[in-house]
């Protein structure tokens, strides 16, 4: 392959100086290089992500674990570009580095360019169902209104398309539900609409940040399965940020280990269980529960607290608390 030089436009989206980089596309089909995404404060400058790469192929899952604060939620928005479109938080994000999808690079990409990706090509499952639901409308416009964005059909088709969804992701009377709006649905049920939605345009890339959290052991097998079944059927990449381990055993590949807002270990699935090598994934290991542990082993939480975004200790961030 030859050096193709890319000269890159404003990588931080509107904030921010202009940042040329010397590049090639990426053959992989989706490739985060050094991304970086820093929030300026009034205390400082906040390093969420800080240099992160990694890389992942379709019909792939890839797992990312780190306690909270680490920056998976941060990843993850920034690779469906939605910092720049202020949806996070006050602060202004500054995100640099190189984010390839299907040999297209998105943080150069212009915005009405990424929007149309998001939705149909990649989509995401919030932490949060309450943030990606609108309170005004019926689940059923919501949902039908996203599968039309991407599809020319009529309305009774995607509301026929709706109802499916609805049913897959176990909401009983999917067809009566649906006139519904997002505040008569319980916490559980609402974060299976927001399943429904993000997964009505079988988008090829699929990020589910904590998905099943909220949801009880049952729902979250079934909600699990879904995910594998989409990927079984259209050969989706999926992205799977969880604290629980045992999802992350049964589903990943691969799995990324943030510390700080960087990757302190990557590896395989069965080289980070079985022979991890970073002392902070040891003690992730001991502090999560798993659900194919037996339940009288104790936890071992980390002991200290995540380190500070704005002055990261030197070295391996991790140090001050490594055992
Ligand atoms: N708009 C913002 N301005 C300033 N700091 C921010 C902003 N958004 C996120 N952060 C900070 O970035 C860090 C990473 O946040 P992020 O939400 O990615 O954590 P997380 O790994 O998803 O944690 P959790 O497991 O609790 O969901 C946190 O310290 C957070 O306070
Ligand atoms: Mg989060």
């Amino acid at each position: 392959m030859t050096d193709i030089p890319l000269q890159k436009g404003d990588s931080t989206g509107e904030a921010g100086p202009h940042v040329p980089v010397l590049s090639r596309p990426s053959t992989a089909f989706l490739d985060v290089r050094d991304l970086k995404v820093h929030f300026p404060t009034d205390d400082g400058l906040v390093r969420s992500v800080d240099g992160l790469s990694f890389q992942l192929e379709k019909g792939k899952t890839l797992g990312i674990v780190g306690e909270s604060g680490s920056g998976k939620s941060v990843t993850s928005l920034a690779v469906l570009g939605l910092h720049r479109v202020g949806q996070y938080g006050r602060n202004k994000a500054r995100v640099s580095g190189e984010i390839w999808l299907n040999g297209k690079e998105l943080i150069s990409a212009a915005p009405d360019e990424v929007r149309r990706l998001r939705g149909r090509d990649m989509s995401m499952i919030f932490q949060d169902p309450l943030s990606a639901l609108h309170p005004y409308f019926s689940i059923g416009a919501q949902l039908s209104e996203a599968y039309r964005i991407h599809h020319d059909v009529s309305k009774q088709a995607a509301k026929a398309r709706a109802v499916e969804m609805l049913d897959r992701v176990g909401i009983p009377q999917p067809d009566k539900r649906i006139s519904d709006h997002p505040h008569q649905f319980s916490g559980g049920m609402r974060q299976r609409v927001m399943i429904a939605m993000s997964l009505i345009n079988n988008p090829e890339l699929l990020i589910a940040d904590e998905p099943t959290t909220a949801l009880d052991v049952t729902v979250q097998a079934q909600i699990l399965d879904l995910i594998r079944d989409l990927q079984k059927e259209f050969g989706s990449a999926v992205v799977i940020i969880t604290h629980d381990l045992g999802v992350v055993a049964e589903l990943a590949d691969d799995i990324l280990v943030m510390y700080g807002g960087r990757c302190v270990e990557r590896g395989t699935a069965e080289k980070i269980f079985s022979a991890s090598q970073h002392p902070y994934t040891w003690g992730l290991l001991g502090s999560m529960p798993r659900m194919d542990r037996e339940r009288t082993e104790r936890l071992n939480p980390i002991k200290g607290s995540p380190p500070s975004l704005i002055n990261l200790p030197s070295g391996c961030a991790f140090h001050p608390r490594c055992p």
